[in-house]
């Protein structure tokens, strides 16, 4: 099957104090969506950007902005994230009292939905809400910080959940992301892809380039290449 794969820098590892310039400059390398991670020091051990950072980067591309709140609790601070300009707003299941509303609260607010599992989140909290997610995001390390190693075990986990995807598509559901993030490198992404993932976070592997000779554009195609040679 041939599946399109959409690239998803974070700026989690772009330099904060240049975020226009850098979120222009992978744009226009290729990007296919800005990853925007919020931390609050409370769901998650370190802090980050909020909406205002959202606002304020809007204006400079006009690729999809993919907020991924890792933020305790989630609901008060959506359609605020949705008025800065965000596209799609993925969260944590563990971090909401009320998952189905908070999928709900999402597209109300216009944006597409999601939910983010943990490396030791069991896929059950995908059972009685596939019919909500635009995206399912899998963490590929334990969320906080960027620059961290792929934890090998997610492949079994993707492949699990591009069959519950698949079979929700075939059985007439409407189509699912799936999104992998944390670790994801130019050596591994071949082998994400197989394993069933379409659309893929990275930080440091293209921020930790220096764009100044074009580094961002030749990660991005570096990476581009590695899927398109499965
Ligand atoms: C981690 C974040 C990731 C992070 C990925 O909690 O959710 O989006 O930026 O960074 P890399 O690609 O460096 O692992
Ligand atoms: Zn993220």
């Amino acid at each position: 099957m041939t599946r399109s794969f959409r690239l998803a820098p974070s700026i989690l590892s772009a330099d904060f104090a240049r975020l226009g310039e850098e979120v222009r400059a992978v744009q226009a390398a290729g990007a296919d969506l800005i990853h925007f991670d919020v931390m609050d020091n409370h769901y998650v051990p370190n802090l980050t950007m909020g909406p205002m950072v959202c606002q304020a980067i809007r204006p400079h591309v006009s690729i999809p902005i993919d907020v991924h709140l890792m933020v305790r609790p989630v609901d008060r601070i959506i359609p605020d994230f949705a008025r800065a300009g965000a596209n799609l707003i993925t969260f944590h299941p563990e971090a909401s009292d009320h998952v189905d509303r908070t999928l709900q609260l999402i597209r109300d607010s216009g944006c597409k939905a999601g939910l983010v599992l943990n490396p030791a989140t069991p896929l059950s909290h995908l059972d009685h809400v596939m019919d909500r997610l635009d995206i399912i995001l899998l963490m590929s390390v334990n969320p906080g910080f960027g620059g961290q190693r792929f934890i090998d075990a997610t492949l079994v986990k993707l492949r699990a959940v591009r069959a519950r995807i698949d079979a929700h598509v075939a059985a007439g559901g409407q189509p699912i992301w799936l999104e992998v993030d944390g670790g994801v490198k130019g050596d591994n992404i071949s082998a994400i892809a197989e394993a069933g993932a379409d659309t893929f976070v990275a930080g440091s592997a293209v921020f930790g380039a220096p764009d100044a000779d074009g580094g961002y554009r030749a990660v991005m195609q570096s990476l581009r290449a590695a899927l398109a040679g499965r």
